[in-house]
């Protein structure tokens, strides 16, 4: 075994680690899996891979990629972005050992998503710390009688984005927004003229993240997005609950499996965002 820091042409074999065990999570649990095309998991692994080379690692067999892990710092907070070993390889301490490389020097606070379905990673990162605070669901489909919404667009400096991202998340995300900027539309909302909420929407309806500086104006900027277009797919934290119920209230359906958001001590469950994607939060 071979532990090294990730370079950029170790992407391809990431994509196909990825590809497979995660199909393999699916797959024996009946879930439907489709693989990420691999331009589109290179762009989110581009942006970890500038921002944070130092808690990007790979593991080699005999010379092969069998495992690689990534995680970000922000404002004081280590998210842990992904860890995923070649099922061959499994279950042999591999993963136990890279989750070791990506939280060397890492901050307290500290928070992942995991699948609710997959127990070995859950219990991985429960003994060092890292516990269940809210279930993660999924809504999608086609929103009905969404109302006239009580938001406004407007404009926003990343200084104001910032104040949102501090309520909504705890931290800021300053370092992520060029990259979501990148890959959708920024919408930022107000209400009174005083911006209380931005959320991205992707060029196939998905919306998140999607951030407030309370839970009803995080469900008020659901209904904004739903008004411009109703298809939508959103991933957001049972402890949002206005959130969750509005969009279930639109007629929005859960789509299984759950995932699990995952924090250290002290770290509070968020009441007011959707995440953008696992990888990133
Ligand atoms: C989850 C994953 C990253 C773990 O990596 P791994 O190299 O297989 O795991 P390791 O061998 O390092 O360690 C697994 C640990 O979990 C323990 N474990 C396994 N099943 C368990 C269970 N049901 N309950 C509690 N502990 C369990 C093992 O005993 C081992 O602990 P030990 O080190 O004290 O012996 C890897 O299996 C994987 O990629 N799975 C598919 C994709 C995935 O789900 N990735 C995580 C996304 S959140």
């Amino acid at each position: 075994m071979r532990y090294r820091s990730a370079i950029d042409a170790d992407v391809a074999a990431e994509h196909a680690i990825f590809c497979t065990a995660v199909g393999a999570l699916h797959r024996a649990r009946n879930y439907p899996w489709t693989d990420p095309p691999l331009a589109e998991f290179a762009k989110n692994r581009a942006h970890i891979q500038s921002t944070d080379p130092e808690r990007c690692w790979a593991a080699e067999l005999d010379g092969r990629l069998v495992g690689y892990t990534r995680a970000i710092v922000r404002d004081g907070t280590w998210f842990f972005a992904s860890l995923f070993i070649d099922p061959a390889a499994q279950g042999r301490g591999i993963g136990r050992h890279l989750f070791e490389l990506a939280v060397e020097g890492a901050p307290r606070r500290r928070l992942t998503i995991t699948d609710s379905i997959q127990p070995i990673s859950n219990a991985l990162y429960g003994t060092k710390g890292l516990l269940p605070v809210a279930p993660l669901v999924r809504l999608t489909g086609r929103a009905v009688d969404v109302g006239t919404p009580a938001l406004e667009r407007s404009e926003a400096t990343i200084e104001d984005l910032a104040k949102v991202d501090r309520a909504a998340y705890g931290f800021e995300r300053g370092l992520d927004h060029p990259y979501w900027a990148s890959r959708g539309t920024r919408h930022a909302w107000s209400r009174d003229g005083r911006l209380v909420a931005w959320s991205y929407r992707w060029s196939n309806g998905t919306i998140g993240p999607l951030a407030a500086v309370d839970p009803q104006s995080a469900a008020e900027t659901l209904l904004a997005e739903l008004a411009l277009d109703p298809v939508t797919r959103i991933e957001l934290p049972a402890t949002a609950r206005p959130l969750l119920a509005a969009g279930l209230e639109a007629g929005l359906r859960i789509d299984p499996p759950m995932g699990l958001l995952l924090a250290s001590h002290g770290v509070q469950a968020p009441t007011s965002l959707a995440i953008g994607t696992y990888g990133l939060y």
